[in-house]
């Protein structure tokens, strides 16, 4: 059995704690390994590596992919699919494991559909958007590096009496704005989830002036529909001359060394992934609910809709 293995997307840490699983879970159960290097990209272009046990020695602490990553254009297209299968048959691959986000997966499902490939996925993003898993790897990492930024940013905002918005990852996802904001103690939360009312932003942030509040911490998710400037400059105004800062913290959020939660999952959906492929299924997305590892035909997975946010949303009513 010849498995091959990419990372595809943005990265996210943890990334390489699940193509070790997937490496080292493979071996174990005497298979051949293929790492892809670049994604669907290195998929399309031919750049397989056979993997080994020592090949990923040393990895399971690291962030972003050692088989490196890209968003590919060329994999969209139903040609960049097919040319992609010829390399699969090429190098006589059995099954492809692919890790990744929403994109990642989607591909994942339209090669299987489109080729009979056995493809599974493991959902890496830091950005928690995937409906079919409570928790995608790379997120608990990520909201731990926003809370830490929020605590030293707390320090700093209180010294000069500061209102301060902080800008966070996710795309069309709020999940990383409200776990953090939720642990952080966040005065708002604003999330592409959840249509915001400035006037009510106002109230609040005036409310906690009055009771003798010395800073104020707003975390917007990158998709809500106004920029973190605008934001600044309406609340400013509103204010009467309060200091509005705000901080986009970029990329920071997808780096670093992944933390013990995310390097778990990813084993268990890693291993878990290995053994659907040798039970003989035709293809799965793996992922956690609950302390238990699901799997879900791809097309299932990805039709299914993400609520999670509501019960934190309403957790998040009652303490900010
Ligand atoms: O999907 C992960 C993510 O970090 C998103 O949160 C963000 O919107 C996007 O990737 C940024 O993508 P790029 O690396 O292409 O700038």
């Amino acid at each position: 059995m010849r498995v091959g293995i990419l990372t595809s997307g943005g990265d996210a840490p943890g990334m390489n704690a699940c193509i070790r699983a997937v490496v080292r879970g493979g071996l174990y159960y005497g298979m051949e390994i293929f790492g892809i290097q670049q994604g669907y990209e290195g998929l399309i272009n031919g750049e397989f590596v056979q993997m080994s046990t020592a090949s990923v020695a040393d990895i399971i602490h690291r962030g972003g992919t050692i088989l490196q990553t890209a968003r590919s254009i060329a994999f969209m297209e139903d040609a960049g699919i097919k040319k992609a299968y010829e390399q699969l048959q090429k190098h006589k691959i059995d099954a492809l494991v692919v890790i990744g986000g929403d994109g990642t997966l989607t591909g994942a499902q339209r090669l299987n559909e489109l080729t009979g490939m056995r493809v599974f996925g493991l959902p890496g993003t830091i950005d928690n958007d995937l409906a079919y898993t409570d928790f995608t790897i790379g997120f608990d990492t990520s909201v731990n590096t926003v809370l830490s930024a929020i605590g030293n940013i707390r320090d700093t905002s209180s010294s000069h009496g500061r209102t301060t918005i902080i800008e966070v990852m996710g795309r069309q996802c709020g999940d990383i704005a409200l776990h953090a904001g939720l642990a952080g103690g966040a005065e708002t939360i604003m999330i592409p989830e959840k249509s915001y009312d400035l006037d009510a932003i106002v109230r609040k942030l005036q409310a906690g002036r009055e009771r003798g509040k010395r800073h104020s911490i707003i975390i917007k998710a990158e998709g809500v529909d106004i920029s973190a400037e605008d934001l600044a400059k309406i609340l400013a105004e509103r204010m009467g001359g309060v200091e509005v800062k705000v901080v986009i913290l970029g990329y920071i959020q997808r780096g670093g060394s992944p933390t013990a939660r995310d390097r778990i999952l990813a084993s268990r959906t890693g291993v878990r992934c290995i053994e659907l492929i040798r039970e003989g299924v035709n293809n799965a997305a793996v992922g956690i609910k609950g302390d238990t590892v699901v799997d879900y035909p791809l097309a299932v997975a990805l039709a299914m809709e993400k609520d999670s946010h509501l019960e934190y949303q309403r957790i998040c009513d009652i303490l900010l």
